[in-house]
């Protein structure tokens, strides 16, 4: 048996690296913003047909800790972006059983974006539907060195013993404790690369890279992925379920 995940198979986690809006942008002579605005149309797409398809988990990379390193105005018209998608759509995901959460460094993030992350994970804690997890100021190392600095701290409190830190005790000490790992990364754009996102939670991860830009990506290009993703053969290690 193939991608084994319940009778149909669908992931129950579904991570996106959405790249691709500023190519998208610059092939029709337009500047990068627009491509930004309308990746934000993909990802309520993305959004509205991963609820319906049953999927548990959807975590989007929304900006990464390296994309700090961009023109200062682009970086100011991605976090304006982000505040104007809480302002405008929590409510409705809100009333779609959707709860929001959002992983990365909020340290040193500006105050009153910090209370919209936290009035938007308080509003939507106890929603039942999917988990719309947005990764923002997000780093795959960083996030391991934090959690690293956590359970350092504990041992030399004595509240924990280094040979008590297994895979699951670190894992419980991310950003993404308590979320089951990805089943598959979809990254649009072309790039074949995981630019620093969820290096720890992706070791059994399925990969699938398509060609089309985040502005461009829809239901049917979450299909296709997930179709893709199905046909695969998972053995973590093991060997095929029939020869097994
Ligand atoms: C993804 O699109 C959005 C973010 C990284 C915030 P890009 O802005 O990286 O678009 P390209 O890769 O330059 O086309
Ligand atoms: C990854 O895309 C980050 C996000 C999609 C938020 P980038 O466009 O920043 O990645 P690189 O620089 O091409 O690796
Ligand atoms: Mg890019």
């Amino acid at each position: 048996m193939s991608a084994s995940l319940g009778q149909d198979c669908t992931p129950r986690h579904v991570a996106i690296i959405m790249d691709g809006n500023g190519r998208w942008a610059t092939q029709r002579g337009l500047p990068r913003s627009a491509g930004h605005r309308q990746g934000v149309e993909a990802l309520r797409r993305t959004v509205r047909a991963a609820s319906g398809m049953g999927i548990g988990v959807l975590t989007l990379y929304s900006f990464s800790t390296e994309n700090w390193a961009r023109p200062q105005a682009e970086v100011r018209f991605l976090l304006e972006l982000l505040r104007r998608f809480i302002r405008t759509d929590v409510a409705d995901l809100h009333k779609s059983n959707v709860r929001i959460m959002i992983i990365g460094d909020r340290d040193g993030l500006e105050t009153s974006l910090r209370s919209m992350f936290e009035e938007a994970e308080a509003l939507t804690r106890d929603n039942t539907a999917l988990k719309l997890v947005i990764a923002f100021n997000y780093g795959s190392r960083q996030e391991i060195t934090r959690a690293v600095q956590a359970l350092a701290q504990k041992v030399a409190e004595g509240r924990i013993a280094p040979a008590d830190i297994t895979p699951a005790v670190i894992g419980n000490h991310l950003d993404t404790a308590g979320l089951p790992d990805p089943d598959l990364l979809i990254r649009t754009g072309g790039e074949q690369r995981v630019s620093n996102y969820l290096l720890w939670q992706c070791a059994y991860t399925e990969f699938v890279f398509l060609p089309e830009y985040w502005p461009e990506f829809d239901a049917a290009s979450l299909a296709r992925a997930i179709d893709i993703f199905r046909a695969r053969d998972r053995r973590f290690g093991g060997l095929k379920a029939q020869t097994a």
